[in-house]
């Protein structure tokens, strides 16, 4: 007997399996289970697939668009000077009701795992303060995790260390940085040592923005994977963006790589909000805002996609669905083949969990019954499609259920039909 049966869907590894779930932990996959269930999900010829995973967000900003006024010039750096006015104004309510929105968007996608920087900056602290309320009210369905961010730089304001510890004091969950936004080469290098040492007596993970910029001398991730290496934190630390490695030296890149691959450093690149923020001060040719993704994937460096933006100062649009950052993603890089296709859509779960260091993911059993069904034949026509969420699962409770995207159509000299996005020749 168990509580839900999710029957006949064809899960990532392209297995036809039931998934059968008790409480809130998956308790047997099996082709076929032949057990009574409190409620079953026919999933005959739909994708699978554990949750999907964001391991780059903004919850303080997000849903903000226009306020206090639109970011003209559409650079990183009006954005922060924008983001620098709205924190100022933004009520701890505000904040959390923005959050909660995005996290139904979240949640209805399929989107159950999701971290997010919150800027530890102001000396009121009300972004911490908000964002800690969020992951309380939405642990029952989503894994919020919250990193401490010096958004003006660890050095740049008075009190940018001290608000950044006292954020960690208050509970959040990992150390971020920003180097390449400090004053100087100098300060950028030392705030690496510094937030790796405080991550390090801490025993927490680290995630930091770092040379997201198209200044090929950027260097920053070097100290980062030296660092890593230097306090033990290999697998525990990621760099956000990467963007600087684009317009590197290839000889320079060819160091490196091999650097980062022993310090198991993680790379979270974003391409929606790189594609449109890199490349600004250039004329043409214009360069790719991304990180050297399939380079990186070469060397085992584990690579996955993050949103960092939706409606706020930095980026207009986004809608919280990580297939559409895997094929944003996907194009960017030219990930183009079957293999690649695919792995992109890993990138969105696997992959970010693993960068997240979430424990009980994946469907496997004894795992945490989570998962969402797709209509969709296999991964790749999932990031083709962006399909409907037809059903999501979180901790063992159906939470989300969404509509087949099917088409009646109506024309002229045709019968009646139902057009299936699906491609036939798929799955
Ligand atoms: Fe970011």
């Amino acid at each position: 007997m168990f509580d839900l049966i999710v029957k006949g869907g064809r899960l990532p590894d392209g297995r036809v399996a039931d998934i059968g779930i008790r409480g809130d932990r998956i308790a047997a996959i099996e082709p076929a289970l032949e057990a009574e269930a409190g409620e079953v999900i026919d999933a005959t010829g739909d994708l699978v697939s554990p949750p999907l995973v964001d391991p780059h967000f903004h919850m303080d900003a997000t849903l903000s668009y226009g306020k206090p006024r639109l970011n003209a010039s559409g650079t990183l750096l009006e954005g922060i000077s924008l983001w620098g006015e709205l924190r100022e104004i933004a009520t701890v309510d505000e904040m959390v009701a923005r959050a909660l929105d995005y996290c139904d968007w979240a949640a209805s996608l399929g989107l159950l795992a999701i971290r997010s920087h919150v800027d530890t900056t102001p000396d009121h602290l009300r972004t911490a303060e908000a964002m800690i309320e969020v992951r309380e009210k939405v642990r029952g369905y989503i894994d919020l995790q919250l990193v401490a961010f010096p958004q003006d730089g660890l050095y740049r304001t008075p009190t940018g260390r001290e608000n950044l510890i006292r954020a960690l004091d208050m509970g959040l969950d990992v150390v971020g940085g920003i180097p390449h936004f400090e004053r100087t080469m100098e300060d950028g290098r030392a705030s690496v040592r510094d937030l790796c040492e405080i991550a390090a007596a801490r025993g927490l993970p680290v995630d930091m923005h770092c040379d997201e910029t198209d200044d090929p001398l950027s260097r920053h991730v070097e100290t980062l994977a030296y660092e890593t290496q230097r306090l033990g934190l290999q697998g525990r630390v990621a760099g956000s963006h990467l963007t600087s490695m684009h317009s590197m030296d290839n000889y320079y890149v060819s160091k490196l790589l091999p650097l980062m691959a022993e310090a198991e450093l993680n790379a979270i690149p974003n391409p929606l909000i790189n594609i449109v923020l890199q490349g600004r001060h250039d004329s043409y040719p214009k360069r790719r805002g991304l990180t050297r993704v399939r380079e990186m994937q070469a060397m085992g460096i584990a690579v996955g996609w993050g949103q960092d933006c939706v409606r706020d100062p930095w980026y207009s649009l986004g809608t919280g669905d990580m297939l559409d950052v895997a094929f944003m993603g996907l194009h960017v890089a030219q990930m183009t083949s079957p293999e690649e296709m695919a792995r992109c859509f890993t990138m969105v779960t696997e992959t970010n969990a693993r960068i997240m260091g979430l424990q009980d993911y994946g469907l496997e059993v004894g795992r945490m019954a989570s998962l969402v069904v797709l209509d969709a034949a296999d991964p790749v026509e999932a990031v083709r499609l962006r399909p409907a969420r037809l059903a999501v699962v979180s901790k063992g409770r159906v939470i989300s259920r969404q509509a087949r995207g099917d088409a009646a159509l109506s024309l002229p000299g045709r019968p009646e039909q139902v057009r299936r996005r699906h491609d036939p020749a798929a799955g």
